[in-house]
């Protein structure tokens, strides 16, 4: 068996989508899921960034115990440092520096001749390998850079300490036979190739980047860096489930660390925490991955699973939504089963969950192991200042007009106002009690489980003082959950701790 590495780069590449800004608590939370799905590096953000950045590769290295963690650096002293830094804690350390090596990138983005490059990559090689080991060096925008020049430059870093090379087809800009070859010509041309793990980066500009990744993986790569649900910067980045899946499906004889068990859980975590949406028809974790519509695929499936199925939904941890717990279930009930879903929480969170538990079993009768994701959503997510008391709403074809009561430091405020239809005129209450005007750039519900008792989450994008801040919240009613993840969203305005707008790469 061939071990293939799974770099899980969600935290870092992943947070670049946007609107996907996480708060450290809840990369923190990403972090220990994706160390139960047995990924093997946790590219934990880009420590110079954003001192919130700093912080969470700071927490997250000192929780977690076996997965590899890692920070990304530019070629430049100051970056190194804080990722070295921010990695302290960690039981097993990554610094990943990176400076681009195509034509274009040298001369327009960095203004510096190839000499320099070279120079530059091998100095802040040797300065990461002294707080670090494990150093891994990657050519931005490999896929448009000369061969022979990274062929000179990636033997120059390898003798300097570089442990993983990383050729990332930044721009998404390859296909799967150039880009295997482009590694198998580099991994016979490079002198010491032997004694590193080659590694591939693959964004999806033209929807090719887990097909990239396999080729280059056939073709010699040991590592591949992926996030999940294929987020990322412009198109998204390689998705790890597509990868895994496909390896475990069609290429036996490569193997991963991942519990493929995990991968439905984990898509759902950070579908949840990021506000992206998954779409139905996305391979492996979308809605729609084993729904089979037409009569003849239905009757196929029932005889012999396999003449539909290529995979078991089971074996990514899909199993038919169970019913969990209901109305007289106890706390302790609920903390087992809190437990079985892979989240650690204190006696005082418990007792939050298990409150709201109580009130959401009080208006829907079964509860299935979504709906306590949704409540764990809810605890884990920023707490705002403003409480929501009251609402009421009365609406019609010609408009809508609503009142809301909130309370904030024991202080209750009233608002009211009319709109175009529910949800905008409770958004304007809330506008006029708040006094901050979030313009509504996005917004979507979606049951959570079946049934006509399901809970709506609402998520919901709002741009105050040109900045976006994502906010989701569920309820059985979705008006009262739009009020509280517009609440949510305008929290993170308010948080001096959310992440201020990062430095750019
Ligand atoms: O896409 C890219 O080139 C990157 C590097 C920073 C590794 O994300
Ligand atoms: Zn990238």
């Amino acid at each position: 068996m061939k071990r293939v590495i799974i770099f899980d780069t969600t935290l870092r590449d992943g947070e670049q989508s946007p609107g996907a800004s996480l708060t450290s608590n809840q990369k923190l939370i990403v972090a220990r899921q994706l160390e139960k799905l047995g990924v093997d590096v946790i590219e934990a953000g880009f420590a110079i960034s954003s001192p919130d950045d700093f912080k969470s590769i700071q927490a997250i290295s000192s929780t977690l115990k076996k997965t590899t963690i890692c920070s990304l650096s530019r070629c430049v002293e100051k970056d190194i440092l804080a990722s070295a830094d921010a990695l302290k804690p960690a039981k097993r350390k990554r610094i990943h520096i990176f400076i681009a090596t195509s034509p274009v990138h040298m001369r327009y983005k960095l203004k510096m001749t190839p000499e320099t490059v070279v120079e530059t990559a091998v100095k802040s090689v040797k300065l990461a390998k002294k707080y670090c080991d494990e150093v891994e060096f990657s050519c931005e925008d490999a896929t448009r850079s000369k061969k022979k020049f990274l062929v000179k430059i990636l033997e120059k870093v390898i003798k300097a300490g570089a442990k993983i090379i990383n050729l990332p087809d930044t721009v998404g800009y390859s296909y799967p036979d150039e880009f295997g070859e482009f590694f198998r010509y580099i991994i016979e041309n490079v002198k010491g190739s032997h004694r590193v793990v080659f590694s591939a980066h693959c964004h999806n500009d033209l929807g090719l980047a887990t097909a990239n990744s396999l080729s280059a993986i056939l073709n010699g790569a040991r590592q591949v860096e992926c996030t999940i649900n294929g987020i990322g910067e412009r198109a998204g980045n390689a998705s790890l489930e597509e990868i895994v899946m496909a390896l475990k499906v069609r290429f036996p004889e490569f193997e991963t660390g991942i519990n493929t068990k995990q991968i439905l859980r984990t898509s759902r975590l950070i579908s949840t925490l990021t506000g992206i949406f998954v779409q139905p028809n996305k391979a492996i974790v979308g809605a729609n991955a084993f729904a089979h519509e037409a009569g003849i695929h239905q009757d196929g499936v029932l005889k012999k699973a396999q003449t539909y199925e290529i995979m078991r939904p089971q074996d990514i941890g899909a199993s038919q939504s169970v019913l969990v717990l209901g109305k007289h279930s106890g706390r302790a009930a609920l903390k087992k089963k809190i437990e079985e879903l892979g989240f650690k929480l204190n006696d005082r969170q418990i007792n939050k969950v298990f409150e709201n538990f109580k009130k959401l079993a009080d208006k829907k009768k079964k509860i299935f192991d979504d709906d306590i994701v949704a409540l764990l959503g809810k605890e884990f997510t920023k707490k705002t200042a403003w409480q929501l008391l009251y609402f009421d709403v009365k609406t019609s074809s010609k408009g809508a007009q609503a009142e809301v009561h909130l309370e904030k430091n024991g202080k209750k405020f009233r608002g009211k106002a009319k709109g175009d239809g529910p949800v905008d005129s409770v958004l304007k209450a809330v506008d006029s009690i708040t006094k901050t005007e979030g313009k509504l750039i996005d917004y979507s519900v979606n049951a959570i489980t079946m049934g006509k008792d399901a809970q709506g989450e609402v998520r919901l994008t709002v741009e105050i003082n040109r900045r976006r801040f994502f906010g989701s919240s569920s309820s059985t009613d979705i008006i009262e959950a739009s009020i509280l993840a517009y609440l949510n969203a305008l929290s993170k305005y308010k948080l001096k701790d959310f992440p201020k707008m990062r430095q750019s790469l």
